[in-house]
């Protein structure tokens, strides 16, 4: 070989060496100039959503959603009040606009939520004279509220979260002590479940709660579903809201908890995560910087939580955020009001976080 080709030969072998050490690197690591989206990160575990405004469904918002989410939930406009203010008027034009955007954009779509004991309507209790209404007119309200608004979404919402936080917190009490409750008793709960298998038998009926992780309040949990099953009521799922923090849950309630909820055979979603990066209990209003401490803190809280999600992959079949970025969480004033909070995995400029390399590139 002339000392011309064996220079071409060694320049050949550096340029391959080179574009393989490069492939290698990015496959390990992806960088913050990759376009893949979270959802993409996610798609041979589960379906990523996030909880949204009419707002955020213009401007860079927009982009952010659609590049990284393949389903939405509304934060609050399909909630009985706003959509349902008065007994014979429906407001439908901001739960519409989500849906429309949904279907626009070939998203998934949960339902949140026909049966809550906050941000329901005073009319629904009370009967033309204004005293407090019968089980019966309650129940048959809540019949035609269902049937409406699952009725007008059916074929774009494929999960419901039926009835949100049943369970009481204490430990003295089973169910909390709601107008529903006060009026027709746990009743009301079954009823709910088969009025919305009524109006969309496609649809998966979920039983949604928080700190659904504490052993005393999942206990409740449990119990309640297996009543509803053993009675034949339509119940498909169980949505833990994921409203944690740096400090909640630890690795093995999560764990212990997912395999108490895997056991009832139901389908499991994680339906509201976010992180607080206050640890519970941190209730100072001017002590709010998302220091580097608390930024770790809550990296390695957010790499533990996907560690687990994962490793339960075959039970879990979806994880929606709740709010799209740190511009704007309904943790910015609670449990503090006004105390700014950063618990997405975007910025308050919409940039992806540590916390989101970390978990993408696990
Ligand atoms: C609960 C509800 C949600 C939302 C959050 C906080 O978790 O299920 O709809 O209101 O509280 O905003």
């Amino acid at each position: 070989m002339g000392i011309r080709n064996r220079y071409r030969t060694m320049i050949a072998l550096t340029v391959q060496l080179l574009f393989t050490a490069c492939a290698k690197s990015t496959a390990a690591t992806d960088s913050p100039q990759q376009s893949k989206g979270l959802k993409d990160y996610f798609s041979d575990y589960f379906t990523m959503g996030v909880a949204v405004s009419p707002a955020a469904l213009s401007g860079p918002e927009s982009d952010l959603i659609l590049k990284n989410f393949g389903s939405l939930t509304c934060e609050n406009v399909m909630k009985p009040a706003p959509i349902h203010p008065d007994e014979n008027r429906y407001s439908w034009t901001n739960a519409d606009l989500i849906a429309n955007y949904a279907k626009a954009n070939k998203l998934k779509m949960r339902g949140h939520t026909l049966v809550w004991h906050r941000q329901s309507p005073a009319w629904f209790f009370k009967d033309e004279q204004g005293n407090p209404a019968t089980k019966e007119l309650v129940l048959k309200r809540l019949r035609e509220h269902i049937h409406q608004v699952v009725g007008r979404y059916k074929g774009v919402v494929y999960a419901w979260d039926v009835v949100n936080e049943a369970i009481d917190d204490s430990d003295q009490k089973t169910y909390r002590e709601t107008d529903w409750y006060k009026i027709c008793g746990p009743e009301y709960i079954a009823s709910a479940f088969r009025y919305a298998h009524e109006a969309d038998p496609d649809a998966l009926l979920f039983y949604n709660d928080y700190n659904t992780e504490n052993p005393v309040k999942r206990e409740k949990i449990i119990n309640m579903i297996k009543g509803l099953l053993d009675e034949g009521v339509p119940i498909h799922g169980i949505g833990l809201q994921g409203h944690w923090s740096v400090s909640y849950p630890s690795e093995k309630q999560l764990r212990e908890s997912i395999d108490q909820y895997a056991k009832l055979g139901l389908k499991i979603q994680v339906t509201e995560l976010d992180v607080s990066v206050y640890p519970s209990g941190h209730n100072n209003p001017d002590d709010d910087a998302f220091t580097p401490e608390r930024e770790q803190k809550q990296i390695d809280q957010y790499k533990m939580i996907f560690r687990v999600l994962r490793d339960y992959r075959s039970v879990i079949s979806a994880v929606t955020f709740w709010n799209v970025s740190d511009k704007s969480s309904w943790l910015d004033n609670y449990p503090v009001p006004g105390r700014k909070n950063y618990p997405l995995l975007f910025d308050t400029n919409l940039q992806p976080k540590k916390a989101f390399w970390e978990i993408v590139n696990w």
